[in-house]
């Protein structure tokens, strides 16, 4: 069907996007049990000993790949592992021990796929690559293709400003997805907005492999945030890029790695001006986390948020995401 299909022996071309916080073991299961590659999530808090129960689960009963091979153009990709993925973000200082990790996971519980992003990516890359693992890199403008391709990343995934979620707002899905199919040889994802079946054949009748979906599956009863943040998720109509919550939360994000979160009036209230945020917000905000007040917990979800109903579940999202004929 595609280079991505083909590559990790999976049945539809979605893929799970790892989000910290939501993508645990038991939603990747879900996903790659429905057909697609799921991917567990992972931030600077996830210990190592949180990735290892979580790849049990993502690759529980699941038939180990047998190193499927898939070319475009001169690169080629060999994945060994369970079809599950996991995804890493290339700027925390816990990287390094969350790689040891996923290395020192027997071949059962092997991610087929890892993803380092938003950062520095070419040592992470290479590292994975050399222990024989399959490496995905999510880019948002032409010097992250360049950083990605010339590391070795066996998938790109060409990441929009309508994305749920952190990264780069520089570019559309449609312009970074034609600049990096120009760009490399490896096989090409779109993220960003990417909500329903139609969608994902657009991006596909443009070049793609296969499309990376966060915010079609937030409404997933499979998935780690909690039964309050999916109803509110579901409810939501807007979202709107910023640094807001970072900022609120004193975290160490790069400032070009802002994220599309779910418009509330605290985010209205300091988006474009979060360097001039005080210490009663960032009180204000943490009180409203505490009390799991949905319009302080940071709801990040892409520009599809309105097309998601609430609840779910993951093979229905397959389903609806999966082109037909
Ligand atoms: C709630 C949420 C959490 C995310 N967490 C991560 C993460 O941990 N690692 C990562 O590489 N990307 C993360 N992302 C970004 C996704 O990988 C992906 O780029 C994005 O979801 C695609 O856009 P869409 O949400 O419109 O489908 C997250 C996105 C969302 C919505």
């Amino acid at each position: 069907m595609s280079a991505l299909t083909d590559t990790f022996g999976i049945t539809t071309p979605i893929v799970l996007a790892p989000m910290a916080g939501v993508a645990g073991g038991r939603l990747a299961h879900a996903v790659s049990s429905a057909g697609g590659l799921g991917m567990i999530g992972t931030s600077g808090s996830f210990s190592p000993d949180w990735i290892r129960e979580q790849a049990a689960i993502a690759g529980e009963g699941a038939t180990p790949l047998r190193g499927a091979h898939a070319e475009r153009g001169t690169h080629s990709v060999a994945p060994q592992g369970t079809a599950f993925g996991i995804g890493l973000m290339a700027w925390v200082p816990q990287l390094p021990a969350q790689i040891e990790a996923i290395l020192a996971l027997g071949v059962e519980d092997r991610p087929a796929l890892v993803s380092v992003s938003f950062g520095d990516v070419a040592g992470p890359i290479r590292t994975l690559r050399e222990a024989g693992l399959a490496v995905a890199c999510q880019v948002g403008n032409a010097a992250d293709v360049a950083a990605a391709t010339a590391a070795g990343a066996d998938v790109i995934v060409a990441r929009g400003g309508e994305g749920g979620g952190h990264g780069r707002n520089e570019m559309a899905t449609g312009e970074i997805l034609a600049l990096a199919l120009d760009e490399t040889d490896a096989p090409v994802l779109a993220a960003g907005g990417i909500a329903d079946a139609a969608d994902v054949s657009r991006v596909m009748t443009a070049g793609a492999a296969g499309a990376w979906c966060g915010t079609a599956f937030l409404t997933c009863r499979e998935g780690e945030n909690t039964p309050e943040a999916r109803a509110a998720i579901g409810r939501a109509q807007a979202t709107r890029y910023s640094r807001v919550h970072d900022v609120a939360q004193d975290l160490a994000w790069p400032r070009e790695f802002g994220g599309r979160a779910v418009t509330t009036p605290f985010l209205e209230q300091w988006a474009d001006r979060e360097d001039e945020m005080t210490d009663a917000a960032r009180a204000e905000h943490a009180a409203g986390k505490e009390r799991g007040d949905t319009d302080y917990t940071p709801l990040y979800a892409g520009v599809g948020v309105d097309r998601l109903s609430a609840p779910t579940d993951a093979a229905s999202v397959v389903t609806a995401l999966t082109p037909r004929g």
